[in-house]
């Protein structure tokens, strides 16, 4: 196998994506901060099945993260990704450096109201801007056809669903389905953060999930299988849990405290310590 070639600048990526389009080839890109697991790789996989060439992306975006949070921490291993890309079938990394991004004098933020404000987007002021201000640089530096983001990160992707419409980028945003190990936890580059004790305990967090799905597709009222599941998180020795609440599967507003009204998709997602993790989940409803 070839070793996977790397652009760190914007204009090589250009020079390497232009002459593909050139030559009429349809593009990918799956956008990352590295520390690459399965979950990452299926993205490319579906990147794959649906262009000729695939992009992946790996910078850990320093403005998504708030002072006190894990950027110095977050765990980097830029040649073992490079490895993995490869074997998946990836063509092409753009791993550009803090610089490359944000140049001096770099002054432009991205804002998206309305879905970015609750859930993470109080727990963690300020990191939507930053995902939709590097995701929207990121598409324009790329300008794929096709950009595929997990749906572990369901608020993030519907803020970014909401950015590409609103800023008319022109690129079809893929959400692709979270990947779990066999006990059920959603696979995350912050489950490194576990201890072997946390870890056996982590998968509560998605099975209290599973059961509130079923719970409330019995027509138990959405306040109660909320209680329920945080029940099972805090028995489970989850620390604080910053939200696990039922919303609106498009705009993410509330709803309950009744029974899920007929035929209105909801998500129920949910974000918990344990330890050194934050662990984050979403399912549908
Ligand atoms: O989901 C992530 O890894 C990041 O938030 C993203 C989309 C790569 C932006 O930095």
């Amino acid at each position: 196998m070839s070793p996977l070639p790397v652009v760190r600048t914007v204009p090589d990526l250009r020079a390497a994506t232009a002459a593909w389009r050139r030559d009429g080839l349809t593009l990918a890109f799956v956008p990352t901060m590295g520390a690459l697991h399965e979950g990452h790789l299926s993205l490319v996989r579906q990147g794959l099945a649906r262009c000729d060439r695939v992009i992946a992306s790996i910078f850990v975006n320093p403005t998504q993260f708030g002072p006190g949070e894990d950027l110095a921490a977050y765990p980097r291993d830029e040649a073992g990704d490079a490895g993995k890309l490869a074997s998946a079938g990836c063509h092409l990394l753009f791993a550009p450096t803090a610089d490359e991004m944000y140049p001096p004098g770099a002054a432009t933020v991205v804002t998206v109201s309305g879905v970015s404000g609750p859930l993470d987007g109080e727990a963690r002021p300020g990191h939507f801007a930053g995902v939709a201000t590097v995701v929207a640089k990121l598409l324009n530096q790329v300008r794929p056809d096709v950009a595929v983001f997990g749906e572990k990160d369901y608020q993030q992707l519907q803020v970014i669903r909401r950015m590409a419409s609103d800023l008319d980028l022109g690129v079809e945003i893929l959400g692709a389905p979270t990947a779990r190990a066999a006990d059920g936890l959603a696979l995350s580059s912050r489950n490194a953060y576990l201890t072997e004790d946390e870890r056996r305990r982590a998968p509560d967090l998605a099975a209290a999930l599973a059961e509130a799905v079923l719970a409330l597709r019995a027509g138990v009222p959405v306040a109660e299988a909320e209680a329920q599941a945080l029940a099972r998180v805090k028995a489970a020795g989850f620390g604080p849990v910053d939200y696990l609440e039922v919303r609106d599967a498009g705009d993410l507003s509330r709803m309950g405290p009744g029974p899920l009204p007929p035929g209105r998709p909801g998500r129920i997602l949910a974000a918990a310590r344990l330890g050194r993790a934050r662990l984050i989940d979403n399912m549908a409803v």
